[in-house]
């Protein structure tokens, strides 16, 4: 990933939960500190600095690519805020040059939750290596997965010793393994964040087959968008959008009906032809803890109403064209 990426230290870790924990460690996020997060993610995007005290505060995204809007940054921004969170929501990267502008202005650090990312790049570039610092998730529903497993890519060079230690349980074994020390001892806070090795080498297969991986996703994304692009115009449903200076890393495919309603139906439409579509995050500001965070309706209008239209396709990497043809049928049989 180094060397594919150029990304001066990747750091395998047990989750991108754990990943985005270390980060937070290494910010010395704590009590008092404000950390923009989008409101359309996943938990532990929030849930790893609330761990160090932070306040998160919510942002809302762009009703076509789901990332945050990175033109209501100026207006959450305070002396507070330590850092932004931008998830490139479905590996397709959000605004990252208005992004490092804003925060390089109010001297914020960048974390980029690259979870679905791992090989899109925004203007060229790879996502994950914009940020200070950026997590990647290998959980079994990521392109590449070792079940559970994460990394945290180092960008800032200035972090790299700090989050050697804090992922060896706060000692400096790293540097007793190279030979830089001749014992190794307890010199800061840290924790457990090691993957086995058995974990890393059933990684590294998959790491060594991304090239197929990817080129089958994207012809699995690609063949969803080309067959159901006419059965989506007609039904007032939106298919997936990928701005032209994204190429995304073909992380899901989803759709979004006009109404929870029609979202309800199309699953259970589905599921009668003995085909699982699902949804995800709800509203990290309505849930009880972003509610005790002074999270209510209306904060985030657009995360609010795209929580409840969209749905995700079955996309995985063994797939089958046979499998895919079924559900691009079952999907043109349902009428919103
Ligand atoms: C955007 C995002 N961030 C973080 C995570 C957490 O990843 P992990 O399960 O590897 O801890 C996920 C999990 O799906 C995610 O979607």
């Amino acid at each position: 990933m180094e060397a594919r990426l150029g990304v001066p230290r990747v750091l395998l870790t047990t989750s991108c939960t754990h990943a985005l924990e270390m980060a937070a460690l290494l910010l010395d996020v704590q009590s008092g500190d404000d950390v923009i997060v989008p409101s359309f993610t996943f938990v532990s995007t929030a849930n790893a600095f609330v761990l160090r005290g932070a306040r998160p505060i919510f942002i809302d995204i762009h009703p076509d690519t789901l990332n945050l809007d990175e033109t209501q940054l100026e207006r959450l921004i305070t002396a507070r805020t330590r850092a932004i969170v931008p998830v490139h929501y479905a590996g397709v990267g959000c605004a990252m040059d208005a992004i490092m502008a804003m925060a390089a202005r109010h001297e914020i650090v960048v974390v980029e939750d690259n979870a679905h990312g791992l090989f899109g790049r925004y203007r060229g570039r790879w996502l994950g290596t914009f940020g200070a610092l950026a997590t990647q998730s290998f959980h079994e529903t990521k392109n590449i997965t070792c079940g559970e497993g994460g990394a945290l890519l180092i960008n800032d060079e200035r972090f790299v010793e700090r989050a050697e230690i804090l992922r060896e349980k706060g000692t400096n074994r790293g540097r007793f393994f190279r030979g830089q020390v001749d014992k190794y001892s307890w010199v800061d806070v840290g924790s457990s964040y090691l993957p086995s090795d058995m974990l890393a080498a059933f990684l590294l297969a998959q790491l060594e087959a991304c090239d197929r991986i990817q080129a089958y996703r994207k012809a699995i994304w690609e063949r969803y968008h080309a067959e159901l692009g006419e059965w989506a115009t007609g039904n007032g449903v939106r298919l997936p959008s990928v701005p032209p200076d994204c190429d995304q890393a073909y992380h899901m495919f989803y759709l979004l009906l006009p109404s929870l309603a029609a979202r309800q139906a199309l699953i259970a439409h589905l599921k009668e032809r003995g085909i699982l579509a699902v949804f995800h995050y709800l509203p990290l500001h309505l849930s009880p803890m972003g509610q005790a965070f002074g999270g209510k309706p209306g904060d985030c209008p657009v995360t609010e109403q795209v929580s409840d239209r969209i749905l995700r396709l079955p996309f995985f990497n063994d797939l089958s064209i046979g499998e895919q043809t079924e559900v691009i049928a079952a999907v043109c049989q349902f009428a919103t």
